[in-house]
């Protein structure tokens, strides 16, 4: 089959063009538009030293497990897990952590699309000189009104921003993707340089350095917590097929840990930058630097139009968005394109084309939440904050949980070792740690809290028959103590492929026993003879497998 998992054109050509292609998928609106608004309303350098703390406590070691699915598996996500899970003689029903991928990228496409558009015409319009004289007021009009509320405006810059992610995409890895980030990347690099050194000639330098690297820990809230936590994820590319996508064209040879840590490393570096370009002249202009999501697209163009040259300044700023979306919106596409190719045997510009027209459609119920359906809401709001809420706070952290679980403690530990490598075994020790427990920890709390499962897991646990906290941190507290409590023993229990225990287990503290549920599983992972006996008793079939029987033919080939 043309362009099937394992043939020659479907790796990366080195270790260069991977980085470079992985880095342009991190480094998108999320460092540019949601890091520095996200760092303003959440009150500055405290939420950036958590920030960092969650990128390499918890993202570092979710990307390393992402990518190695992914190259394990050799194949686009659903495949790739399915197929490591099969090696590790573990359920093919691990195939749903690729399906999180393939469904979320889709998904999160379709709206991401749309906001880089509106980077495109803040761009045209910027340096045509539309934006010369702009008043506060003027400004919010600006976007809500003539920009946001024209649905064919917004319709026509969603229209072109997919065309050219499709146009790269359907030349393929070597010829598109590799392509695109080898003159985008260093363009982006150049501009975001440029716009830093700038901004702190003529801005308010001290401000800022101020305002990001002097953390007042007591400026902390539990949402800003899990925001970090949630925006670490997003700006990695996590858990939504686009690095397990990427980890699959990656050859044996690379060490997965090096270029996990030289990715996060750069992410971080460009919303640092990006941050140090925009708030010297945010201060300088005396706008709001917790302006919320308008931050870039409201506030900043004031700035751009009150300063001279702001012409070629904020066109120049526009573009550094603009680029840095498209090459994070290849890697959207790709699990898709992937999937499609793969096992449907869709050649790929057929795939890119379909994939990306199936994108395109649903990214118009995200147009017309700004215009036409501005006033349609239903649960989480419009039709963009609904699809935005599922992705990000529902996929999101379950996928992580997922990659983190399987990877540490479902999969065949040998197979893990022999992927990691480049490491001491110090560190690979440190990082096993980090992703079994800290990491499964912080993902079951944030994916309790943002999704609103606290409320219904506590109530029906109710701890201590309490009732549920209005506290969002108090929440949180319980929310982390329930999982640990309640759905840990039952994973321990799956993962020693006892589910009948895991069931029990799961019983037991739903319905308040919590101390049995755990009683169980100390028993029975300390008396395997136990357990062989009670197995017997209800008929279990024994599928134990050793570990060694080792898993897939060796080479990834
Ligand atoms: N990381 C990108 C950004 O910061 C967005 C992105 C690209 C993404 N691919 C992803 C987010 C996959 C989640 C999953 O803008």
């Amino acid at each position: 089959m043309a362009g099937a998992a394992g043939s020659p054109e479907k790796t990366w050509s080195s270790r260069t063009a991977f980085i470079l292609a992985a880095v342009g998928s991190a480094v998108g609106l999320g460092n540019v538009w949601k890091f520095p608004y996200e760092v303003g309303a959440g009150g500055g350098g405290a939420f950036v030293l958590i920030y960092l703390v969650f990128v390499f406590a918890i993202g570092l070691p979710v990307m390393i497990a992402e990518l190695l699915v992914g190259r394990r598996g050799h194949a686009a996500p659903p495949i790739a897990a399915e197929t490591v899970a099969a090696g590790s003689q573990r359920h093919k029903s691990w195939a749903w952590l690729g399906w999180i991928g393939v469904i979320g990228a889709f998904f999160v496409l379709s709206f991401y699309s749309v906001i880089a558009g509106f980077s495109l015409s803040y761009m045209v319009e910027t340096v045509t000189g539309r934006l010369g004289d702009l008043t506060p007021e003027a400004s919010v009009k600006h976007f809500t009104d003539d920009i946001g509320g024209s649905f064919a405006i917004v319709f026509g810059w969603h229209t072109l921003f997919m065309v050219l992610t499709v146009f790269i995409v359907a030349r393929g890895i070597k010829g598109g993707l590799e392509q695109a980030v080898t003159y985008l990347m260093p363009a982006l690099f150049v501009l975001l340089v440029g716009m830093v050194i700038y901004s702190l000639s003529v801005g308010e330098a001290g401000k800022a350095l101020q305002f990001l690297f002097q953390p007042r820990l007591s400026d902390l809230t539990t949402d800003n917590i899990l925001q970090a936590l949630g925006q670490a994820f997003f700006s990695l590319s996590l858990a939504l097929g686009a690095i397990m996508t990427y980890g699959a064209y990656v050859p044996r040879d690379y060490s997965l840990p090096r270029s996990a840590f030289i990715i996060a490393a750069a992410d971080t570096a460009v919303a640092i930058l990006a941050g140090l370009a925009i708030f010297p002249l945010v201060f300088q202009y005396g706008l709001e630097a917790n302006a919320g999501p308008g931050l870039v697209f409201i506030t900043l163009p004031l700035a751009f139009a009150e300063m001279p040259g702001g012409v070629i300044v904020g066109g120049a700023f526009f573009l550094l968005l603009s680029i840095a979306a498209l090459t994070s919106a290849i890697s959207l596409l790709e699990p898709t394109v992937s999937w499609l190719e793969e096992k449907r045997g869709i050649a790929r510009a057929k795939a890119a084309v379909w994939g990306g027209l199936a994108i395109y459609l649903v990214g118009i119920g995200s147009v017309m939440s700004f215009n036409v359906w501005s006033d349609v809401t239903f649960w989480r709001g419009t039709v963009l904050d609904n699809i935005d809420f599922i992705t990000n706070n529902v996929m999101m952290p379950l996928g992580g949980l997922g990659i983190a679980v399987f990877v540490a403690w479902f999969m065949n530990p040998e197979a893990v070792r022999s992927e990691v490598t480049g490491i001491s075994d110090r560190l690979y020790k440190a990082w096993l740690n980090l992703l079994g427990f800290v990491c499964p920890v912080a993902l079951a709390a944030i994916f309790f809290s943002v999704s609103g499962a606290d409320r219904l897991v506590l109530r029906i646990v109710d701890l201590a028959g309490y009732g549920v906290s209005e506290d969002p941190g108090e929440r949180l507290l319980h929310a982390t103590i329930v999982f640990i409590v309640m759905i840990m023993p039952s994973l321990l229990a799956a993962r020693r492929r006892h589910p009948q225990l895991a069931l029990l287990a799961f019983v037991n503290v739903v319905a308040g026993w919590q101390p049995i549920g755990w009683l169980f599983c100390l028993v029975w992972a300390h008396r395997p003879d136990l357990l062989t006996a009670t197995r017997r008793a209800v008929g279990a079939r024994d599928d134990r497998v050793q570990a060694s029987s080792d898993e897939r033919s060796g080479s990834a080939g």
